[in-house]
């Protein structure tokens, strides 16, 4: 239904440096974007404006400058690091005689290419019929679009009103579909609260190699995927630590420096997973020359939504690309972890499964725990939670003993109702030595 870059797409990039603005988008970043997109910028266009020309964005001189390199580069489209009024587009599109995309309508179209779960893709879908609804303006027909099929116009309806209609149809379906699948996000959450799992999100600026380590670390674990989760949402897996500490790992979008509004409404799914997690992973492209700024703007993003009170450990990837850079990790003064290491080659991997477990270790307890016979009820709801590791029998009485691994504060609730001590860091040989007393 929308247009997008197609491969190889001939682009002119038009990026203006805005002085009444205090933060500037970068023309590199931008250029990163465009080829994501899978656009080929072949020219380009900058230029210093105290303020955005109210008709076309940019000044006359510059619109001839533009109208220039699109004849010389026979380029097919033309794309805006800013934000562009509808009217602005329009007003572009005819003089240039050429598709004009804004840095939203961009970055939403890298996102619809992006999204992976089922959700995700319905919220992008919904973002970009939001933008192109404002954008639906008698006089765009001078451009050739792709029509929704022979068949789908409504009886005396121009053009115009049978887009908005299908336009508003879509967005009411997707509606619908998205109520049904947040209330089995909902479900999947609780069923996860109940689990009590820690979870671990991948944040990191786009390209720094999220997915990668992702599926790195779930193909890598031995109790890979867990069915319930894998079937509601492919970005979150549970996995089993060496030192058997589960947890649930969640890949999330790549973040980028002015993130559109709509988008960071639009990626309310795993965002949402980012603010409930346990202990961020910040990934960090180690061989990007900004990867200070990098890791400022995705602090940023992080404050916005509200995430910025997590753990993070920061772990910089890409070594590959360095020279004689060896895996490492490192603790500053401060209790910061740094883990240095290759997602690719899967280098450096063990120092951060290390690191993990040595943070989540100290939020769960882990150890044998004794129950008689008669505590049934107890036994079942430390099933239902998912902290069981193993089970054995004490041949003896009957008693059962249960390898687990809980959240401390879970610990501490169940306690009273046991009405005997539990030793959590206890070891199985302590259990069965010749120690029949309630612990
Ligand atoms: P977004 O989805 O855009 O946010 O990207 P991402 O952070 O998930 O990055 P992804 O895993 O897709 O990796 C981006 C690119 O970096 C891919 O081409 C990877 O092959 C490459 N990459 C990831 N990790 C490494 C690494 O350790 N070394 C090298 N040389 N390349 C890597």
């Amino acid at each position: 239904m929308f247009e997008r870059p197609s491969g190889g797409e001939q682009a002119i990039l038009v990026h203006l440096t805005l002085t009444h603005l205090k933060e500037q988008a970068s023309l590199e970043e931008f250029a990163e974007l465009a080829r994501s997109a899978g656009a080929t910028p072949v020219g380009q266009a900058t230029g210093t404006r105290y303020t955005p020309d109210p008709r076309y964005f940019v000044g006359t001189g510059k619109l001839e400058e533009i109208k220039a390199l699109v004849v010389a580069h026979q380029a097919e489209l033309v794309l805006f690091n800013h934000t562009l009024t509808p009217g602005q587009e329009r007003n572009l599109e005819k003089y240039l005689e050429c598709r004009v995309l804004d840095r939203t309508g961009l970055i939403l179209d890298i996102f619809a290419q992006r999204a992976r779960s089922y959700e995700g893709k319905l919220q992008v879908e919904l973002a970009q019929l939001k933008h192109l609804s404002t954008r639906l303006i008698r006089g765009w027909t001078h451009l050739e679009r792709q029509r929704g099929g022979i068949g789908l116009r409504g009886p005396g309806e121009t053009q115009l009103e049978t887009d908005r209609r299908l336009i508003a149809e879509r967005i009411k379906h997707i509606q619908k579909r998205l109520e049904k699948v947040s209330s089995q996000r909902e479900l999947s959450r609780k069923a996860r609260r109940r689990a009590e799992l820690p979870v671990v999100s991948i944040v990191g600026y786009t390209n720094a190699g999220k997915s990668t380590l992702f599926n790195h670390l779930t193909h890598a674990s031995v109790y890979a995927a867990d069915q319930l989760f894998a079937t509601l949402d492919a970005t979150l897996r549970r996995i089993t630590l060496p030192n058997k500490t589960p947890l649930i790992l969640a890949d999330t979008v790549g973040f980028i420096q002015q993130l559109p509004h709509d988008l960071v409404a639009a990626f309310r799914a795993t965002l949402e997973e980012t603010c409930q997690s346990t202990l961020l992973l910040h990934l960090i492209d180690a061989s990007d020359p900004d990867r200070q700024l990098r890791i400022e703007q995705v602090n940023q993003v992080l404050t916005e939504i509200g995430a910025n009170h997590i753990p993070q450990i920061l772990v910089y990837n890409k070594i590959d690309r360095l020279t004689d850079y060896p895996p490492n990790l490192e603790r500053d003064h401060e209790g910061h972890t740094k883990i240095w290491l290759s997602a690719l080659t899967g280098n450096g991997l063990e120092l951060l499964k290390e690191a993990l477990s040595d943070h989540l270790s100290k939020e769960m307890l882990h150890g044998w725990v004794r129950l008689p016979a008669t505590a049934g009820h107890l036994r079942s709801q430390l099933f239902t939670q998912g902290t069981v590791l193993q089970e054995q029998y004490d041949d003896s009485n009957g008693d059962c003993l249960l390898e687990i691994n809980l959240p401390a504060r879970n610990f501490a609730q169940l306690a009273p109702e046991l009405h005997f001590e539990i030793k959590a860091e206890s070891k199985l040989e302590e259990l069965t030595d010749g120690n029949q007393d309630p612990m």
